[in-house]
């Protein structure tokens, strides 16, 4: 029987705080900004906000690195800014989850300062190794970001394990103080109000003991000996049974490569120590394993990614659905066209709104914000960018290089929202600390307000739908035409209501499809992207919702 959650009923917006509004006019967006702002995400229907992490951090990886996580840094307005934007989402009716970010601190905090020094009781709150024989790394694991995995450090005169960039020291959870910390900083935000927290990478917390050499992964080394490690489940259910159970809340997985039957593990509700799981497999119909390595879109695979977890999940866990966040392209850029830029945003909402789960938008998606194209590969900001440009595929033209980086950066995510056409987006009146996309003079909230027709009020009439229709909460999903390479189709069954969803990716006119047994002249048409009679021929990214009431 599936658990009532308040979480289940919500939608959820994600904000990379920034670059969505600069409320105090350095430049760099502010909890001010989002506080600005809380008006308008309620609009969209948005109930809960996600802030990607706002803690003190020199900014290695743009807050990924966390020096103090008791606090919030001074430029996005302190402790007094976050407890008015706080008391503002409560007020309105709506939750606010945290980035919790344990697998790895910022080498600028206190723990790893002292660590190094071997300060009692931080030596051994890190992953520290003597190193092999003949001045060898202490195994061939590689980092997610800047070459391998391990650096030397003088003052200690051993080097550190970090699965990220070099500026981001794992932490040794299988040290219980080390637990204990992290239980302090859940405890810590849980009491003053916060309603629950994303999970950083967490399926990485737990290593292999020993640190063994990978042998099976070509790139990515070492991942299966980090990856849903021995002690995750443990480790997970101890922050649930100390924490977590005692306060009404919930939990956002982050996994890396993760299929439903493993997800289950861990999200399943009634053996789980987790509520939902960000998955990457819904990422990956243009690409192998990460952005990073593209190949050609694949409708099929993403529509096998989708129904997957619907299915696979159905009545035992409750699926996190999203399609952009600030570690992935553009979704318009990716999946949908730039040329019908109008049509396909709003089928690509169509697409996952109506799926069964808790849908999380990224900041700007509701406008159809694009991949950003610089001229100059010095103009990107991103660790792993850089160092990816920096190093790979060397063989390759400087523009070819530059052409991938505009297909595959996080950059592309992470451009200022575009607030208006006046200067700089209307995201600050200071200098902006990144680049604003130049086409902000077309593509704005401010103009899309004005219009009926926007994708940005479209967001809005889909959100309003699918809280309105019971199915979408608690129906059942069913995929049909499944080896069709231009349709997704699929219908939800509820006890009084069906609801049938068909979306075209295709950019020119494609044929109805419709499954056996649902009668459109018996149906309603409650939702659809384009104009004109709704006849067997769909428009090129038609999307189109139909409701039958039993
Ligand atoms: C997660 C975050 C990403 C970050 C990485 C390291 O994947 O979403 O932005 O760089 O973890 O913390």
């Amino acid at each position: 029987m599936e658990r009532k959650r308040w979480y289940k009923d919500m939608v959820f917006y994600q904000i990379w705080p920034r670059s969505f509004k600069d409320g105090d006019g350095d430049g760099m967006g502010d909890l001010w900004g989002v506080y600005e702002k809380l008006d308008y995400l309620k609009s969209l229907g948005c109930d809960g906000i996600w802030f990607s992490p706002i803690y003190p951090s020199p900014g290695a990886d743009c807050g990924y690195d966390i020096a103090d996580y008791m606090d919030i840094a001074p430029e996005f307005g302190g402790m007094e800014a976050f407890r008015k934007v706080l008391e503002g989402v409560h007020e309105r009716g709506m939750k606010l989850i945290m980035d919790l970010v344990v697998n790895h601190t910022s080498d600028e905090h206190e723990w790893f300062q002292k660590s190094r020094k071997r300060i009692e009781p931080y030596t051994d709150y890190y992953i520290w190794r003597p190193g092999k024989p003949g001045g060898k790394l202490p195994n061939n694991w590689d980092s997610n970001f800047e070459g391998k995995a391990w650096t030397w450090d003088e003052e200690r005169g051993e080097y550190y394990l970090h699965l990220f960039a070099v500026k981001q020291p794992d932490l040794n959870m299988d040290n219980p103080l080390v637990r204990e910390e992290v239980k302090k900083i859940l405890r810590f935000w849980l009491d003053m109000g916060v309603d629950g927290f994303r999970e950083d990478v967490i399926t990485y917390i737990s290593k292999k003991e020993g640190l063994p050499d990978d042998h099976l992964f070509p790139v990515y080394k070492g991942m299966p000996n980090y990856n849903h490690g021995p002690h995750i489940h443990e480790y997970l259910a101890e922050f649930k049974r100390d924490v977590f159970d005692h306060y009404d809340c919930f939990t956002l997985a982050e996994a890396p490569l993760v299929w439903p039957k493993q997800a289950l593990k861990y999200i399943d509700e009634e053996t789980g120590q987790l509520d939902m799981m960000i998955q990457f497999e819904c990422q990956c119909a243009d690409c192998l394993f990460t952005d990073w390595m593209p190949t050609k879109f694949s409708l099929p695979k993403m529509k096998k990614a989708f129904s997957d977890w619907q299915e696979k999940l159905e009545g035992r866990a409750w699926n996190m659905l999203y399609i952009e966040n600030h570690d992935h392209p553009r979704i318009i850029s990716r999946y949908g066209s730039e040329v019908f830029w109008k049509e396909s945003g709003k089928m690509l909402a169509v697409m996952y709104l109506f799926q069964k789960g808790t849908p999380f938008l990224y900041q700007g998606q509701e406008i159809g914000m694009l991949n950003w194209r610089p001229a100059d590969p010095d103009m990107y900001e991103d660790v792993q960018t850089r160092w990816q440009y920096a190093n790979t595929e060397l063989n390759k033209s400087p523009e070819d290089r530059l052409h991938r980086l505009w297909r595959c950066s996080r950059d592309n995510a992470r451009t200022p929202v575009q607030w208006s056409d006046e200067e700089n987006a209307g995201f600050t009146t200071g200098t902006p600390w990144f680049h604003v996309n130049p086409n902000y003079k077309t593509i704005n909230v401010a103009q899309q307000e004005q219009d009926p027709d926007s994708i940005l009020n479209f967001y809005r009439k889909a959100i309003a739908l699918r809280k309105a229709l019971p199915v979408v909460r608690y129906g059942t999903y069913t995929e049909h035409f499944k080896n069709d390479r231009n349709l997704y189709v699929y219908s939800r069954d509820g006890a009084t209501q069906r609801l049938l969803v068909i979306c075209s990716f295709a950019d020119r006119p494609a044929g109805l499809k419709v499954p056996k047994s649902f009668d459109l002249s018996k149906a309603e048409l409650v939702l659809r992207n384009v104009e004109g009679p709704a006849g067997q021929v769909l428009m090129p990214y038609e999307a189109r919702v139909y409701l039958w009431n039993k």
